[in-house]
Formats: C-alpha cells, structure tokens, sequence
C-alpha cells in the first residue's frame, strides 16, 4: 500500500493542522537547523523551518546539489541509492531535526542521519508525519540511537 501525502497537503486544514502540531512539539526545543529528505520531505520540512524560524537543509538524491557535497551510500529493498548534502550544510555540534513525510524500513532517514553525522551534527530527533510500524523504520531508527516521532501510524 502506497500511502500518499498529496491529499492531506491539498486541504488546507490538513496541511495547516500538520505544520501546526509540529510546530508546537519543537517550539522551545534547542534546534539549530532543519534538515529534510527530498522529495516529500521538503514540503513539509521547509514549512516547518520556517514556522520555527529556523534554516532548512536539503538532503537530496545522488547529483542534485550544484556546489560540493558529501554523500551516503545505502541498501534499498533491491538495489542501492546514495543520498547527498552541501558540505557546509551542517557544522559540527550543530542540533540538527531531521524531517521526512514517511518511514517506511527507516533505510532512507537512517542514511540522512549517518550523512549528518558524519559531518559533526547531532540529531535532535527524526520526524515523520506517518509511520509504516509493521515495516520497522521507527525500530531500526531507534536502534541506531535516534528518538523518533511520527504524527500518525498506518498498518
Ligand atoms: C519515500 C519517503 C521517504 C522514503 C521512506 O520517498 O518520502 O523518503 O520513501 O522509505 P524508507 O523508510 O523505506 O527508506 P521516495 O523514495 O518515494 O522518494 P520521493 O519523496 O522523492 O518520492
Ligand atoms: N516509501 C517507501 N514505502 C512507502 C509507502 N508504503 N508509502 C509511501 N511511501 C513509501
């Protein structure tokens, strides 16, 4: 089952109650910048960073991002994908709240938090507006040492 986030993002009460609840889960937390995973990730990273009055970073797929990059090489299902950000995206000890719309196996935000790492950065928290539990994404993002949040699950 694909869950699609087109839907909640069309209705403007949806979207807005989306944003807001998030809004109200990181005011007042200690978060340097937002980092989202292209390309649903953006859409609801971006509205959050600004709401929080933060920057925002984008973490993209292989050969996206025009100036230098770093990367991260990860397995899928079948095959392997590689995602990527600006080198100076993200400085070290710098609080960084990773954003995507979904965790399905958790393969791609584990991956974009190795990628912040890397460069010094701490994840606050993973952030998801829908969790697919039965497919063990919030598990395996926890045994890497991550807290995880999702504003809602599907089976
Ligand atoms: C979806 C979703 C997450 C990822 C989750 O993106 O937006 O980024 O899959 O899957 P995982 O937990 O098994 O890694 P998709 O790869 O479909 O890319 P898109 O957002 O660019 O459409
Ligand atoms: N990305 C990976 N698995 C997905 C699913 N079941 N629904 C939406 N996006 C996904």
């Amino acid at each position: 089952m694909f869950r699609d986030i087109t839907t909640l993002l069309k209705d403007p009460v949806g979207f807005r109650v989306t944003i807001n609840e998030l809004v109200k889960r990181y005011t007042g937390v200690k978060i340097d910048r937002v980092a989202a995973i292209e390309a649903r990730g953006f859409i609801i990273g971006s509205a959050l960073a600004y709401q929080l009055g933060l920057g925002f970073v984008p973490i993209r797929k292989q050969g996206k991002l025009p100036a230098e990059t770093v990367g991260h090489d990860y397995e899928l299902e079948y095959g392997a994908d590689r995602i990527e950000m600006h080198v100076d995206a993200v400085s070290k000890g710098e609080r960084v709240l990773l954003v995507d719309d979904l965790t399905a196996t958790g393969g791609t935000a584990g991956a974009a938090c190795k990628l912040i790492e890397s460069m010094g950065g701490k994840i606050v928290e993973c952030c998801f507006v829908i969790d697919l539990p039965d497919l063990g994404g919030r598990a395996r993002l926890e045994k890497q040492g991550h807290k995880v949040f999702a504003l809602c699950e599907f089976e």
